[in-house]
């Protein structure tokens, strides 16, 4: 498995790994799939703590990482908020850890200083996989969701860089 930074040719496996999330999962609460000028958008932003990265495994994306601006306001300027999403059949056998631990090497390269993420519960992998690069949980709010019919809690987690 090779970690990388993404290219414009990653991006249509990088759409369709998110497209299914966003029709079939709660991870993310987008409901219709962005076009793909949303993906080349993101990653066209080459400043510091802005990375996309893809794992790559016989040719194929297997998932991917990045990490993205948490509120717009000047004062946030050191702090990210990432995501991480894979193809169902590379999941747990560690590509998640991996891309991550190259994300978070490459924000603290840029001198990123607070990364933040959001997971939608349940998502006992992702809760998983952030505990173990490093995350704490910061809280939870409840039913801030509400996507298929139902409400939905998300946890948010940090790390000090
Ligand atoms: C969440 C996701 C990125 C995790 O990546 P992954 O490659 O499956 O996770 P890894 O194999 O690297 O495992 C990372 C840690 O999580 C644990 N883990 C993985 N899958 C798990 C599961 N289903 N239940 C509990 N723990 C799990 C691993 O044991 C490992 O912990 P350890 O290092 O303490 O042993 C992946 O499952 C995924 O893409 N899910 C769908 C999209 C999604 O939910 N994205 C996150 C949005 S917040």
């Amino acid at each position: 498995m090779l970690i990388r930074p993404a290219a414009e040719q990653d991006l249509p496996a990088i759409k369709a790994i998110y497209d299914a999330e966003v029709l079939g999962g709660i991870s993310t609460f987008t409901t219709t799939p962005p076009e793909l000028d949303y993906w080349e958008t993101r990653l066209s932003s080459s400043a510091p703590g802005y990375h996309v990265l893809v794992a790559e495994g016989d040719g194929e994306v297997l998932g991917y990482a990045y990490s993205t601006s948490y509120r717009p306001r000047e004062a946030y300027a050191r702090t990210r908020e990432t995501s991480v999403y894979l193809a169902p059949g590379a999941r747990g056998r560690g590509v998640g850890r991996a891309l991550y631990d190259a994300l978070l090497a490459a924000m603290r390269q840029d001198g990123v200083h607070l990364v933040v993420a959001v997971i939608a519960l349940p998502n006992d992998a992702s809760v998983a996989l952030h505990r173990a690069s490093g995350f704490e949980s910061v809280g939870v709010l409840h039913e801030v969701g509400h996507k298929f019919g139902r409400w939905i809690d998300t946890e948010l987690v940090e790390l000090r860089l």
